[in-house]
């Protein structure tokens, strides 16, 4: 296996992310404006396949019309220069001050119109750039104080502005999906739809449910406490693994969006192979991009951000290495047999038994001796991690 990136990896990366300036809460950038037609070569050069963004990357908030053509064209020019896609474009409405209180949900009705013009003239580019994701990140769309916002009638705000975009998509004939993009803090104190179950009960209300999946991210899940490899599969249990974003993240903290793999490791580990390994057949049950959402660290010099791209894409590649040897080691198959891996896959009921079969099955009740049962043994699930960690650190 190679550890070189290439097209068919489908390795992408937000230009907001390299094109960072590492300005924070604390202090100014760190570096320079990273220009749009760099991104693109550089990305190529390193094998990425598609670069993604939000309107105002692009084009600042407010551009003249010929402004943001004219970027749109050199835009496009980089692209048929390189071959890099456009796989997926996202909308800003969190940086201007206009969306203190939201985008679809700010208390403030105008706010909420300008929000869906804003994000209709954005879908109309997406097309033109043959994006087949749109992404929603409701950074915004929350609270600090829980008297100063109605989350029912937020959410119903919510409801009707993706039942808008889904009539539009339709009535236009797009190809184009929506991903909402979990988050549970930051900026916000509390966001909307703060984790993948949030946002998958939500997407069930909506009137086109099948246009509308998700992008949870690495460390937004593990702000919120949560085990990433279990939100994609349920995520992927659901089909709406649409789009995923990419980083590293080190516990319950501020968002730190570290190289993928520079936070949990065993986490990534575990989320590579199911991605790769965990399809029909053991393929890889997941083909869309492997999109970054990372930053360069503020410490970095632009040399630091082109090894940070580089250093995603390969750590992407070396657990997906990790993960292939975990599943060809036979002694790794075995103790996936002794701990009865697969065994959750057979149904609890005969096929065609009823609760009345159930309940005259004496076996399963009256005769079952719970406390005999395992007679003493254990299901070796610490062995076979400790297969895995010795597979991870390539000690095996
Ligand atoms: C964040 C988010 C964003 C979104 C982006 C795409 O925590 O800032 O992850 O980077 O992914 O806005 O919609
Ligand atoms: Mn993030
Ligand atoms: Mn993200």
């Amino acid at each position: 296996m190679t550890l070189t990136p290439s097209r068919d990896d489908k390795f992408s990366f937000g230009l907001w992310t390299l094109g960072w300036a590492a300005q924070d809460q604390f202090g100014g950038p760190t570096r320079p404006h990273l220009d749009t037609v760099e991104a693109v070569e550089k990305l190529a050069e390193y094998g990425a396949y598609g670069l993604t963004f939000h309107d105002d990357d692009l084009f600042p908030f407010g551009s003249a019309d010929n402004v943001r053509q004219g970027e749109i064209d050199r835009l496009k020019q980089a692209l048929s220069d390189t071959g890099l896609i456009i796989p997926m474009v996202t909308t800003n409405l969190f940086s201007h001050p206009v969306f203190k209180d939201g985008g679809f949900t700010s208390n403030d009705r105008g706010v909420r119109r300008f929000a869906l013009r804003k994000v209709l003239r954005n879908i109309d580019l997406a097309a033109e750039l043959g994006a087949k994701t749109f992404v929603m990140w409701g950074g915004r769309e929350g609270s600090e104080y829980d008297a100063a916002k109605d989350i029912r009638g937020a959410l119903e705000r919510y409801r009707e502005a993706v039942n808008l975009l889904g009539d539009y998509v339709t009535d236009k004939g797009y190809d184009l999906k929506f991903a909402i993009e979990p988050k549970p803090n930051e900026p916000r104190g509390d966001i909307l739809l703060p984790t993948v179950g949030h946002a998958l009960a939500f997407i069930a209300t909506l009137e086109r449910p099948e246009l509308v999946g998700l992008n949870p991210e690495t460390g937004h899940e593990q702000m919120a406490g949560l085990n990433f490899t279990h939100g994609i599969a349920q995520a992927l249990y659901s089909d709406k693994l649409f789009h995923i974003d990419l980083n590293g993240q080190r516990g319950v903290k501020f968002d730190q969006d570290l190289v993928f793999g520079h936070g949990d490791v065993q986490n990534a580990f575990s989320l590579v192979d199911l991605l790769e390994n965990g399809g029909p057949n053991g393929g890889p049950s997941y083909t869309g991009p492997r999109h970054f959402d990372y930053k360069p660290s503020r410490t970095e010099d632009i040399n630091g951000v082109w090894d940070s791209v580089q250093a995603n894409m390969r750590m992407y590649l070396l657990l997906k290495e990790r993960a292939a040897a975990f599943r060809a080691d036979p002694e790794v198959q075995e103790a996936l047999l002794a701990a009865r891996v697969d065994e959750v896959n057979a149904p609890t009921l005969n096929e065609g038994e009823s609760y009345d079969a159930l309940l005259a099955d004496r076996a399963s009740y009256e005769d079952f001796d719970a406390d005999a049962y395992f007679g003493g043994k254990g299901f070796g699930f610490v062995r076979l991690q400790q297969l895995a960690m010795e597979h991870l650190l390539g000690a095996r």
